[in-house]
């Protein structure tokens, strides 16, 4: 996600900010900026679309002389990549920078403007830096008017402010996204991530969520938002680079695994109400009209994203009564002859929004008149661009080349408009409701979830790690994610691995089965239990080693068996999936393969 630098200190901040951006690009962005106040308390900023490099160019032309400053990577979330998006946001008196998603800044921005303030940009940075003014007034600390304005904020930050009015002091804060203080010997370095504070000192407070500190160049001193002095000791940052800017784990894969319950989060936010039952996306741009008359959706996508879209169009159908879906392979669907009913939406799926196959499928749907929503992670791709309108799934940065947390997101987002849809189709209130509660708790949920089965699957992983193939089946839901199961595996571990639905496999697959073999079944506590539980005997049967992911307590026989606890029924599947990704970890570590950058693959896939 985005990055934070602040400096305040004896050396020229521009090249500490510049030098500490350098250090957060492996987390991914699009635009960079960074803004000082130099020794005539004047200030000054930069901002510039695309690398920092281009960021270093623009401060050649003018370069900043100040001792104070503040800097930031932006990966888009509110508003496109453009220059006046880009961070600092300066409104006034304040000039600041901004992690996280401000779910209240439409309220807030109508109330500011409302008290003059105008707005230069889309981004809910800006209504919070206008907050902050707004309270900023003759007698009033700049820090009293931060901890003011945070407390009408529903929503994530990580945000570090300075003032001409108060040279010399950068007030930062929390909640929910990280910011560290780094003290070094007369000058404070702030930051996202400790790795832009290495090199400067490895003494640092770690800020906690709701909390606000003052820094100038003798340190730092830390208050809950109601201003109550903290005694937070400073700690010592461990760890090299590499290893701090993985997060303390050992591949970027790892990470994205782990950090799907706050990476949902983002997801979700503003997006559901489980008092009311109810979910709702801002971006599909559709009138009512236009949503009650959707009859027909189809889902394109590519890979993994085309598995998502698979275990959503199950959802819609649950969801929506007199919806048709059809979930399409990007690359075989743009050469097809096909003809889109009348009233049909597409949904077009894609991590990246640059894969070459979506992208040539957006523009042959389009060039059938018919609407185009964007489920896409990267904001300001050509995919997002293209669309008539979407939803960005805010997973943030997704180094690693397999998708893991992005499927999470894309799933939670497609199945949001579902039941944004049920509400004009007359589907069953009820059930909107009960699947917006679970939506309430599935972050919370899988970080429990992986938590609890992170050892099971590591040592499961080393028991199958030598065969040289397998299986993933599942009926209904279950069935997406065997396929996804699958992939993952394959595409890390190189083990061959196939998905089917397990109704299946007499009608093939089963002829597979032998001792080079092993066989994954994702079975539901649901309806169709002694079904899928069916699949399993007939493999047993003929001597196949079987793995068990569930969220039934009932006796099963297999060689191994994975329980999830949790009151989450519906989503099960997305609970499920977040093991076997471990599982495919797991095995292509034992394996020694190169987890984050496996062979043959690339991370966008823009070529046919
Ligand atoms: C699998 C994987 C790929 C992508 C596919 C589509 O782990 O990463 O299958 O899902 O290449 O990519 P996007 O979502 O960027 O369009």
């Amino acid at each position: 996600m985005c990055g934070i630098v602040g400096y305040v200190g004896k050396k020229t901040a521009q090249d500490v900010l510049v030098g500490g951006l350098r250090r957060l690009e492996y987390r991914g962005y699009d635009s960079a900026g960074i803004a000082t106040l130099d020794d005539n308390n004047e200030a000054h900023i930069a901002r510039s679309v695309g690398k920092i490099a281009e960021l270093a160019n623009v401060l050649d032309g003018a370069p900043q002389t100040g001792h104070l400053g503040i800097g930031h990577t932006r990966w888009a979330t509110h508003g496109g990549v453009t220059e006046t998006n880009a961070h600092p946001h300066h409104v006034k008196n304040i000039y600041m920078v901004h992690n996280g998603i401000i779910e209240n800044y439409k309220e807030l921005k109508a109330e500011l403007s409302d008290k003059g303030y105008e707005f230069a940009s889309d981004t809910d940075t800006e209504v919070l830096a206008a907050l902050i003014d707004s309270n900023y007034t003759d007698g009033v600390t700049l820090k009293d008017a931060v901890a003011k304005a945070l407390k009408r904020v529903r929503g994530t930050y990580g945000i570090a402010v300075f003032s001409p009015k108060e040279p010399g002091t950068l007030i930062v804060a929390r909640l929910g996204s990280p910011l560290i203080i780094g003290l070094g010997q007369g000058e404070t370095i702030i930051a996202s991530d400790a790795s832009a504070l290495l090199g400067y000192t490895r003494e640092a407070i770690y800020l906690n969520d709701g909390e606000l500190a003052v820094c100038n160049k003798d340190g730092a001193e830390v208050f809950t938002l109601g201003l109550k002095h903290l005694d937070s000791k400073p700690e010592t940052i461990e760890g090299d680079l590499a290893q701090i800017q993985k997060g303390g784990y050992d591949y970027f894969l790892l990470k994205e695994i782990m950090e799907q319950a706050t990476t949902l989060h983002n997801t979700l936010s503003g997006r559901i109400d489980p008092k009311a039952g109810k979910m709702h996306l801002g971006g599909p741009n559709l009138t009512e009209k236009e949503m009650r008359d959707i009859r027909h959706v189809v889902i394109v996508g590519c890979g993994t994203a085309y598995y998502a879209g698979l275990l959503a169009s199950y959802y819609m159908e649950q969801l929506v009564p007199d919806l048709t879906t059809e979930v399409v392979i990007a690359s075989e669907y743009r050469y097809r002859s096909f003809h889109l009913p009348k009233n049909s939406v597409a949904l077009i799926v894609s991590q990246s929004g640059e894969t070459a196959d979506t992208l040539a499928c957006l523009r042959e749907i389009k060039k059938r008149g018919v609407k185009t929503l964007g489920i896409v992670n990267v904001v300001g791709s050509t995919i997002a661009r293209e669309v008539d309108g979407g939803t960005y799934v805010h997973a943030g940065p997704e180094i690693s080349v397999a998708s893991t947390k992005a499927f999470t997101a894309q799933v939670v987002a497609m199945l949001m408009f579902a039941g944004m849809l049920s509400e004009y189709h007359g589907g069953d209130p009820k059930l909107v409701a009960e699947f917006t509660r679970e939506l309430s708790i599935l972050p919370e949920e899988i970080e429990k979830n992986l938590e609890t089965h992170r050892a099971t699957m590591e040592a499961l992983a080393k028991k199958y790690s030598k065969y040289d193939h397998a299986l993933y089946l599942g009926r209904d839901t279950a069935f997406p994610i065997s396929l996804e199961g699958a992939l993952k595996l394959k595409e890390i571990s190189y083990i061959h691995s196939e998905g089917y639905a397990s109704g299946e496999l007499k009608h093939g697959p089963i002829a597979l089965v032998d001792d080079r073999f092993f066989e994954v079944f994702n079975i539901l506590d649901n309806w169709l239990f002694d079904k899928s539980c069916g699949g399993l005997h007939e493999v047993r049967a003929r001597g196949g080693k079987t793995i068990v992911l569930t969220d039934s307590k009932a006796d099963i026989e297999a060689d191994d068996i994975v329980r999830i606890e949790s009151p989450i029924k519906h989503l099960a599947p997305i609970l499920l999936n977040t093991l076997q990704q471990l599982f495919a970890y797991y095995i292509a570590v034992d394996r020694g393969n190169d987890v984050d950058q496996p062979r043959n693959l690339a991370k966008s896939v823009t070529v046919e």
